[in-house]
């Protein structure tokens, strides 16, 4: 089978489903330009759920959700830049749901069509409802997602982990770090952010990342003892990996 190049497009569609403890997270890739991953996390027992970064594919999105029957409560946001919530003025529509974000990040959501047609020439409706994102831990029926704050790629940027699975936005990406190039981002606290994230999480935890396939905290632990001083860095908004 020949290998898809970086140059050919990449439909949106479900990639991976994993159960993870009580939970249910099944990837959906948004396709081009950007390739961002959604993820619906759902509880299988009660079929409660939230959708965490629709960044486009609303269509995509609301057919996994109907599929596997979920109940979605929220969405919720790693950080708030355009590719990651592109989806979410029509997600929450059609569900009836809010969306939540970190306070910090409450600016750049509210950019997010700005940067959207500057980077790519894309409408995007302006997310909404949203509202804040304060809590330690968000409840999904019987399940939970822990939030840890990874500030660094965008002033608000959160991971979620749970059963040995952390979506990480894009503040930890395959053998990549998110840019700093942006309002709001900051290389040094990015750092810090990635050091005190794998210091937290055992080494066979998978990390689910904003762009990309997936990988371990051990081999990101690993991966970063040889780069910290200079880690390559994704530019997510031109060229999705
Ligand atoms: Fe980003």
């Amino acid at each position: 089978m020949r290998e898809l190049t970086q140059a050919e497009s990449r439909p949106a569609g479900v990639e991976r489903v994993h159960d993870a403890g009580p939970l249910r997270i099944t990837t959906v890739m948004t396709g081009d330009p950007w390739r961002e991953n959604c993820y619906v996390v759902m509880d299988r027992a009660s079929r409660s759920a939230v959708i965490v970064d629709p960044g486009a594919a609303e269509g995509v999105i609301l057919a996994t959700v109907e599929a596997q029957g979920a109940r979605v409560s929220k969405v919720l946001l790693t950080h708030g830049h355009h590719d990651h919530v592109g989806a979410v003025a029509p997600v929450c529509h059609a569900l009836n749901v809010p969306c939540a974000v970190h306070p910090a990040d409450m600016r750049l959501v509210r950019q997010a069509p700005l940067w959207a047609f500057r980077f790519a020439g894309k409408l995007i409706d302006t997310p909404s409802p949203m509202v804040e994102l304060t809590d330690d831990v968000v409840r999904i029926g019987g399940a939970s997602l822990n939030v840890i704050r990874v500030p660094g790629h965008t002033p608000g940027g959160i991971a979620f982990a749970s059963n040995g699975f952390c979506m990480t936005g894009d503040t930890l990406l395959l053998e990549h770090i998110g840019r700093t190039d942006l309002p709001g981002g900051h290389a040094p606290t990015l750092q810090q952010s990635v050091d005190a994230l794998l210091s937290v999480l055992s080494a066979d935890t998978i990390l689910l990342a904003g762009h990309g396939r997936e990988w371990t905290a051990g081999e990101a632990l690993g991966w970063w003892s040889r780069v910290r001083a200079a880690p390559p860095v994704l530019d997510e908004h031109q060229t999705a990996s």
